[in-house]
């Protein structure tokens, strides 16, 4: 007989519809992918309705489980538009994974080097996004029983030293008081705070001192993070294995930074 903690461990996709917003590209696309790898169905949700399309053409090739559809996470309007087409084409969301988010090295100055606007701007998808999202996807995942809603913050949370430390140390506060507010409805809320990824983006965007510095010296683990360690992440909290984990960020970072 299969051990239950290993049973569990399997993430049981099949007929679960995964929300992925950001998905057109980046770690939204390669949760997408794997997701519908395990058996479940992706929305491609973006801003770039061309770039979600032809995302999720690629990762339906031959299957039908993943399909595009558009809003912009700062916009509730949108929003709420794309998930009553969702509902309406599959028949309901099970997981949300909110993702899309502002960072780039612009929103990582400090505030005074910012417009208002800018930093507004950032807030309104960094922040509102995840509030827009998961109140829009709430009365669905109610209808099926619950759900599995996951976050992505970041370790600059942590240190919350920029303006978009400061918009994920909120996303981890969002999923908090989500978790307690959606619980009485069988939804677990959970965030992944990702540490330095060497993707191609963020390797082109940084300098290679402050690259080594990081894996050298500040990370307890010296590789550079890769996108499978927050897919793999992503697939745990999914999963049966964590249905008695709600209201925590899991720093997916190589240990940094440890704190209490
Ligand atoms: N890349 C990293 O190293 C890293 C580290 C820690 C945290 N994160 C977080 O992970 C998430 C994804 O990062 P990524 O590197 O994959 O990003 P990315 O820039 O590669 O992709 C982001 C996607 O989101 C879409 N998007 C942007 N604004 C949107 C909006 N308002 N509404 C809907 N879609 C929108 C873009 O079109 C794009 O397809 C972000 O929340 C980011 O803060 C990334």
């Amino acid at each position: 007989m299969t051990h239950p903690a290993i049973k569990n461990l399997t993430p049981a996709f099949s007929g679960k519809v995964a929300f992925i917003t950001g998905a057109a590209q980046g770690f939204g696309r390669n949760f997408a992918e794997a997701i519908v790898a395990a058996g479940g169905r992706a929305v491609i949700c973006d801003i770039d309705l061309d770039a979600a399309r032809a995302t999720a053409a690629a990762i339906a090739a031959g299957n039908e489980r993943a399909i595009a559809v558009r809003a912009d996470v700062a916009d509730e309007g949108t929003v709420d538009a794309a998930v009553a087409d969702v509902v309406q084409q599959w028949g309901g969301i099970d997981i949300l994974i909110n993702n899309a988010g502002r960072h780039l090295t612009k929103y990582n100055q400090p505030f005074a080097k910012l417009s208002r606007t800018d930093i507004r701007e950032m807030m309104d998808v960094n922040f509102m996004g995840v509030v827009n999202c998961t109140l829009a996807c709430r009365d669905s995942m109610r209808a099926r029983g619950g759900g599995v809603i996951i976050n992505i913050a970041s370790i600059a949370g942590y240190l919350s030293s920029t303006p978009y430390g400061v918009s994920k140390l909120a996303v981890r506060g969002l999923t908090i008081a989500f978790a307690g507010e959606l619980a009485a409805d069988n939804i677990r809320v959970n965030a992944i705070a990702p540490g330095l990824m060497g993707t191609e983006a963020a390797l082109a965007e940084l300098p290679e001192e402050f690259v080594t510095k990081f894996r050298d010296e500040l990370q307890l683990v010296h590789r550079l993070g890769k996108m499978e360690d927050i897919t793999a992440t992503v697939l745990y909290l999914c999963s049966d294995a964590a249905s008695f984990i709600t209201g925590e960020t899991l720093k997916v970072s190589g240990g940094y930074p440890l704190g209490i």
